[in-house]
């Protein structure tokens, strides 16, 4: 799978697109300063915000999900809410090292920012100065992108959409808000899919969020041998080869 490891991001954008080199691993895919807007050093801000922190770390590895808001402090507007998703089938241990390292990681890429998200393979961390439960996130995406092209793109693309649009109604029908499949193209060839949205939103905005997701494949995973769509309510994915963990 050597040359598959190169990988490109293409972060939608109402004015450009982006083109960022990345490796598989246990290195973030991608993160979002999301506001310019900063908090300073021993503020309520920071305080409330590192105890958020260590809430998400303890309480999501047990069910994948974990949201939460803090503010401990009587002083206005300093109130942080966050959330913190792993993967559906990443086990507990896994999910805790991720969002441990997912949070270390964002204070230091994103130092002193009153919002911002930060994506892993394994998981991904959201945090911000005001309430965004429940709101599909249509602004934090970006896709990611294996650069070889498969034989027969017009096929491809079609069994991926329909494995995917499938896969979006599933997750949306399941309380874990998360599907897997596989659907076999050619006599050897299989494509294999996950579809996933944080908890915070309800079932309609789920797969609303995932058609969102799939209908940006043209633009980024036309004819490609992998790709996802990565936001901050949902993610899509598509892979030539099993890559959910049994
Ligand atoms: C936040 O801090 C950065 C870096 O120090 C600075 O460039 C930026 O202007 C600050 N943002 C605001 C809204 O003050
Ligand atoms: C894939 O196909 C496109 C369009 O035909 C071409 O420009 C590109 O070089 C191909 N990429 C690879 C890795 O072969
Ligand atoms: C894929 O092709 C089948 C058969 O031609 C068609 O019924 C289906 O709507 C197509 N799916 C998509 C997503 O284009």
């Amino acid at each position: 799978m050597g040359s598959s490891k190169l990988f490109t991001i293409i972060l939608f954008s109402f004015t450009f697109v982006f083109l960022i080199q990345t490796t598989l691993g246990t290195d973030p895919l991608f993160h979002i300063c999301s506001t310019s807007e900063n908090f300073t050093a021993h503020s309520p801000y920071e305080s409330n915000l590192k105890t958020l922190i260590n809430s998400l770390i303890y309480k999501t590895p047990s069910t994948g999900f974990g949201s939460g808001s803090i503010d401990l402090t009587q002083y206005q507007n300093q109130k942080a809410y966050g959330l913190a998703l792993c993967r559906g089938d990443v086990s507990t241990s896994e999910c805790k090292t991720c969002v441990s390292q997912a949070t270390k990681e964002i204070l230091n890429v994103c130092p002193y920012k009153k919002g911002a998200i930060i994506w892993y393979d394994n998981c991904m961390f959201k945090y911000l100065d005001n309430d965004f439960f429940g709101k599909i996130d249509n602004t934090n995406k970006f896709a990611l992108l294996n650069v070889q092209n498969v034989s027969d793109p017009i096929k491809f693309n079609n069994m991926t959409n329909d494995l995917l649009s499938f896969l979006a109604n599933e997750a949306s029908m399941n309380h874990k808000l998360y599907a897997t499949g596989e659907l076999k193209i050619g006599e050897s060839e299989r494509v294999y899919g996950l579809t996933q949205c944080t908890r915070d939103i309800s079932s309609v905005d789920c797969k609303k969020c995932l058609d969102g997701a799939i209908s940006e494949l043209p633009n980024c995973c036309d004819g490609k041998k992998g790709g996802r769509v990565v936001g901050g309510s949902c993610n899509i994915r598509y892979e030539i080869y099993p890559f959910v963990r049994e």
